[in-house]
């Protein structure tokens, strides 16, 4: 077998080839079709940051916490077709019951940031950091994080958080113990420990790579500390953007995701998660004039949806999310056909184990979402 055969098979193999061949609206007619075939039996949570072409036949769609919650929520549906990334898929197995299962249609579609913290890392990482700092540490990780990290926050007393609940969970976690360690997202840790009032000063930064804590002042300062992760989307809105807005924009209000840098999130007027942008720019007046800093299909999206207001990337040559984007219409369709064959393509399983001690972790969280 070749190592390209290898890992084919692995992941669950690649696109047949007749999809590729299929025009939009044969592949959007037999999607419609298939949908009306399964009825209640199938589910397709799509996304905010998935292309139009998919989020058409999405029958909700919503941030990560939502997703969660919808996914949690569903126990007619036998098929959970997950337009989104791997970790959600992961999330929506685990909140869901054994007679459901859970697909992605396309396994390339996995998240940089979620693969910035491995559980080897993360062991290595936490044996360090209770040498250093005892038994005073209560993990957080971001969904956006594999499911064994999720166990291994679980285990140790800890919760997930998302971005719109990630103040919450941070002022859970300080009644717990006296220090965070957040993972995977540097940036969402940093910006909700400063709203909440921890000066950057009594944050640390822990290095995955390098296995070393950076550090400046004396440990039992340290309240936070930050896994040296980022998402690749969100690291490219920088402090020239703004600086470029603001001169060509003087009325333009900025709104930004909190995966954006310190520097970006401060220099904006504003920032949230993705349902607070979306919310931000219904509830605008008319004629108002946004900068917005996320991924690029929600910002084109929001445009074309509020042709009333001024809506622009913040960053000019922003892309969307690539890994986002790997679930397109023939991906979809190919989902859709192997059920309807009876053939569990791309399913996402997680082992009974990880998953009992990650939906602790997750309840902590959806307990206080
Ligand atoms: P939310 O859906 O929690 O806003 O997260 C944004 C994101 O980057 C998803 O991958
Ligand atoms: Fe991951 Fe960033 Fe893409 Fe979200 S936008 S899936 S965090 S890489």
């Amino acid at each position: 077998m070749s190592i390209l055969q290898y890992f084919e098979e692995k992941q669950g193999g690649t696109l047949p080839k007749e999809y590729r061949e299929m025009t939009t609206s044969q592949m959007e007619e037999r999607i419609r079709e298939i949908k009306q075939i399964l009825g209640d039996k199938l589910f397709i949570p799509g996304h905010h940051y998935q292309k139009d072409e998919v989020i058409q036949f999405a029958d909700a769609t919503g941030d990560s916490l939502q997703l969660a919650q919808l996914c949690a929520a569903n126990e007619k549906a036998e098929h959970i077709v997950f337009c989104g990334v791997h970790f959600m898929a992961e999330t929506a197995d685990i909140l869901t019951n054994d007679e459901q299962r859970v697909y992605l249609p396309d396994m390339r579609a996995g998240c940089s940031m979620a693969d910035m913290a491995d559980i080897y890392q993360t062991d290595r990482a936490w044996d360090a950091l209770t040498e250093m700092f005892g038994e005073t540490i209560v993990p957080l990780t971001y969904v956006n994080s594999t499911a064994a990290i999720k166990a291994f926050v679980g285990r140790n007393g800890g919760a997930t958080v998302t971005s719109s609940n990630a103040h919450a969970m941070v002022k859970w976690a300080f009644t717990q113990r006296e220090r965070i360690l957040f993972l995977p997202d540097q940036h969402l840790g940093r910006n909700t420990a400063y709203d909440i009032g921890i000066p950057l000063e009594q944050m640390a930064v822990w290095d995955p790579i390098q296995d070393k804590l950076e550090y400046e002042g004396a440990l039992e300062d340290v309240k936070v500390i930050l896994w040296k992760g980022h998402c690749s989307v969100h690291e490219n809105f920088t402090v020239k953007n703004v600086i470029d807005v603001r001169n060509e924009h003087p009325d333009m209000r900025i709104i930004v995701h909190p995966e954006c840098s310190r520097e970006v999130v401060e220099l904006s007027d504003d920032n949230g998660s993705t349902k607070y942008i979306i919310e931000t720019i219904e509830n605008a007046a008319p004629g108002s004039e946004w900068a917005i800093g996320t991924e690029m299909n929600l910002v084109n999206r929001l445009i074309q949806s509020h042709p009333d207001k001024k809506i622009i990337s913040l960053n000019p040559s922003m892309c969307p999310c690539l890994t986002m984007n790997r679930i397109d219409l023939p991906h979809l369709l190919w989902s859709l056909e192997c059920i309807v064959d009876n053939e569990y393509v791309n399913q996402i399983k997680v082992d009974q184990q990880t998953a009992e001690e990650a939906i602790s972790a997750l309840d902590r969280m959806l307990a206080r979402a």
